[in-house]
């Protein structure tokens, strides 16, 4: 039997959505505010769901305290307080969608992971816009 437990957590950033040789009103056509040149802020909500056999020694999927860790070094720390494109390594090429953002979250927290665990992050970038990447 598979079940699946949830840590959420939470981080600011900002970014720019634009396409390298695009003029500020095609990107702003394409990307919307997102294309601001200058950057903005946007308050990213995570919910990381690890799915897994219950261990009948613990009654666990897995020890929540783990799986804080591994969220606080791999994505709040990484990510918290930083401009996406000119800061995070993955996003010097690569649009800081929710979507690049969530591939990047999920294989970050999938490295530290036991394989025998299934791998889920949902992000919200907004109250109402949100991704979800369950791995390829
Ligand atoms: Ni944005």
């Amino acid at each position: 039997m598979k079940i699946s437990i949830n840590r959420k957590a939470h981080f600011n950033a900002a970014h720019r959505l634009h396409k390298e040789g695009y003029s500020d009103e095609e990107n702003l056509k394409v990307f919307g505010k997102c294309s601001n040149p200058l950057y903005h802020g946007h308050n990213y909500e995570l919910i990381v769901t690890v799915t897994g056999e219950i261990d009948p020694e613990t009654g666990f999927v897995m020890n929540l305290d783990i799986l804080k860790k591994i969220i606080k070094d791999e994505v709040e720390y990484y990510l918290d307080h930083k401009n996406l494109n000119l800061e995070v390594e993955e996003f010097k090429k690569l649009n800081p969608t929710a979507e690049n953002i969530s591939v990047v979250i999920w294989k970050r927290i999938r490295a530290k992971l036991n394989s025998k665990y299934e791998l889920k992050v949902t992000l919200f970038e907004t109250p109402r816009n949100y991704v979800e990447y369950w791995g390829d």
